[in-house]
């Protein structure tokens, strides 16, 4: 009855037998997963009001992951009431759906920074980024007042083009009109008509505080200040975010 039990033993005395036949098993399980998803469009289910980032946003979060911001803050607010009363709604896939990377992170020394857009001032950003303990006495966080050197753009409309191939859906307009955008953006007394007709919901600003010159400061305060502002949660259900 149990012949089976004896046979079995073939296998696991078998190293390279057992091996293939392990692999084969896998392959038939990851294939039952993988398959279905070539057939989908995307597994992210949409939602109103989430863009591609302006191109002052992108060269600001350029500039996150350069400095290493995601070391210490992350930004994917779970379902938890502690993390709702803090920062707000959880975050939605669809919020972070154009990062690539995403900046979820896995460490908050300090806060979580996925709803911190419009929480502050464009003044307070500058000051804290230049000198966090001027702001809060207690921060461990470091001054990046360097930070207020000229923003080299001149390779925007190849940073856009590059996430295009990656499936962020900027138009040829938006690649073509990539560095008169970014310099829309960072003035707040320019027309932009043009510019606020490709980036929804995007504010011009003299972000770091001085409108005359365009420097990195400008484009991270504009990337913080965009950050969990594209879905508009005040009255909207769970079933009419969808699109
Ligand atoms: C060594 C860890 C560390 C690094 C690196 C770091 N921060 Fe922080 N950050 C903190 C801590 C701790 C706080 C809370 C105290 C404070 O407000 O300064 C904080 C606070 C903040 C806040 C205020 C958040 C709120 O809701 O009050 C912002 C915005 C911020 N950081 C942005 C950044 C950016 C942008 C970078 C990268 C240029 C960065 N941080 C790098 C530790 C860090």
């Amino acid at each position: 009855m149990f012949r089976w039990l004896r046979d079995h033993g073939v296998i696991e005395r078998n190293l390279v037998l057992m091996g293939v036949l392990t692999l084969i098993t896998v392959s038939i399980g990851g294939l039952v997963q993988i398959v279905p998803l070539f057939a989908v469009e995307t597994t992210i289910e949409r939602v109103a009001g989430v863009r591609p980032y302006t191109p002052l946003e992108q060269m600001g979060r350029d500039i996150y992951v350069r400095e290493g911001c995601y070391l210490c803050h992350s930004q994917m607010i779970r379902p938890f009431r502690d993390e709702l009363e803090r920062y707000g709604h959880y975050s939605l896939a669809a919020e972070s759906m154009y990062d690539h990377p995403f900046q979820w992170g896995s460490k908050r020394t300090g806060p979580d920074l996925a709803r911190v857009g419009g929480r502050y001032s464009d003044d307070w950003h500058a000051a804290h980024l230049r000198s966090p303990r001027a702001l809060v006495p207690a921060s461990v966080m470091p001054p990046y007042a360097f930070l207020d050197r000229p923003l080299d753009y001149s390779d925007i409309a190849e940073r856009l083009g590059a996430l295009r191939t990656v499936g962020v859906p900027y138009s040829e307009e938006m690649v073509a009109n990539a560095r008169a955008d970014l310099e829309a953006q960072a003035r707040p007394d320019a027309d932009g008509g043009a510019f606020q007709s490709r980036y929804a919901r995007a504010r011009q600003g003299a972000f770091d505080g001085d409108p005359g010159s365009i420097t990195e400061m400008d484009a991270l305060v504009a990337y913080l200040q965009m950050l969990g502002t594209l879905v508009d949660f005040r009255d909207v259900t769970p079933a009419q975010l969808r699109q």
